[in-house]
């Protein structure tokens, strides 16, 4: 798909796509954002597919308006309100109380989710006729840099987005300053706006990193939900029936005998719902408090690695942490 200027018949397509689970590249006024419906768990899945992301990270979700805030999350602490008032729209993500209809996807299963309001009118015209939030990472590979025109998307991810939109150079070019509010106002990684001007509200903030390039101290902060039920990655189907019924199982395709509860991420092996399933099901059979999680390792493939990263990490106990 070659990239199109922002004229009102390319926007009304690029909103169709987005409504349609759709992937378009689009305009911030920090870098290109990688968006689709926050609320269409499989358009999310594809993402972390076009990123190539070997592990699911918590998507910024995109706003435009007090309604639309109140989709995504719970009610705003003062504090949280204030910075909203003083920055946005503009190049502040603020990490919020999710709400519970928000796929967990978007927030690799955390309780939290990041948002901001963007300024560019671009950015704000596709939000609005989308009529929904957008999830969206910067449009990068994994691993290479954010994109600050189009011209960058296209080199990277041209041949695999739906549509990409020519908003020009980035005003800002560089990312959006993410402010964690609960337990206590704490930066998350340094951007556009600086920390002195927040600090001025919020008084001194925690440092939850020293800068954006270096990861996190391991345990330091939890960037993924963490179940608190041991899970093996091992596959179900081949467990002997008598540890079987005080555990789950999460599988593949195939149900399996025996198990206390069971999820399937996806009948049909299609990655993308398998994705789009992984943190619910999760969150599901942790809840029900059994000895164990057996989960059936699945072809590390695609979204698959992603999915085999988390399960892993599951494995190992770790809250895996990472630069944004
Ligand atoms: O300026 C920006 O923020 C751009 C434009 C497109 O809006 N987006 C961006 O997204 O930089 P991304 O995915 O490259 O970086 C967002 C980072 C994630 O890697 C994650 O570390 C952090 O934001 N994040 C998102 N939700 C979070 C949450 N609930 N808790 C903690 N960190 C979160
Ligand atoms: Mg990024």
């Amino acid at each position: 798909m070659p990239i199109v200027a922002p004229t009102p018949e390319n926007l009304a397509r690029a909103a169709a796509i987005i409504r349609g689970g759709g992937v378009v590249a689009f305009p911030t006024e920090t870098v290109y954002g990688l968006g689709a419906n926050a609320f269409d768990a499989r358009a999310v899945s594809q993402i972390f597919e076009i990123k190539r992301r070997p592990s699911f990270d918590p998507l910024i979700v995109h706003i435009v308006d007090e309604a639309m805030l109140a989709r995504v999350a719970l009610p705003l602490s003062d504090c949280a309100r204030q910075l909203a008032f003083a920055f946005w729209p503009g190049p502040l993500t603020l990490v919020l109380a999710k709400s519970p209809a928000l796929p967990e996807l978007v927030t690799a299963g955390l309780g939290t989710v990041g948002v901001r309001e963007p300024s560019n009118t671009v950015a704000r015209a596709l939000i609005v006729l989308s009529g929904a939030p957008i999830a969206a990472p910067s449009a990068n590979r994994f691993g290479h840099l954010s994109p600050t025109r189009a011209e960058h998307v296209q080199a990277q991810l041209g041949n695999v987005v739906d549509m990409i939109i020519d908003g020009g150079a980035c005003e800002r070019g560089v990312e959006s300053t993410i402010v964690m509010l609960e337990p206590t106002p704490t930066l998350l990684r340094h951007g556009a706006i600086s920390v002195e001007e927040i600090e001025l509200l919020t008084g001194p903030l925690a440092r939850g990193v020293s800068d954006g390039a270096a990861p996190l101290a391991p345990g330091s902060l939890t960037h993924h939900y963490a179940p608190r039920t041991p899970l093996r990655v091992i596959d179900p189907h081949g467990v002997p029936h008598l540890q079987r019924s005080d555990a789950a199982a999460l599988t593949f395709t195939e149900a399996v005998d025996g198990y206390a509860d069971q999820r399937m991420l996806s009948p049909n092996a299609d990655m993308r719902e398998a994705a789009a399933n992984l943190f619910t099901a999760l969150h599901d059979l942790d809840a029900r408090g059994l000895a164990r999680i057996d989960a059936e390792p699945i072809p590390a493939t695609g979204l698959g690695a992603a999915i085999m990263d988390r399960l892993q990490r599951a494995e190992l106990g770790r809250a895996e942490t990472k630069p944004a």
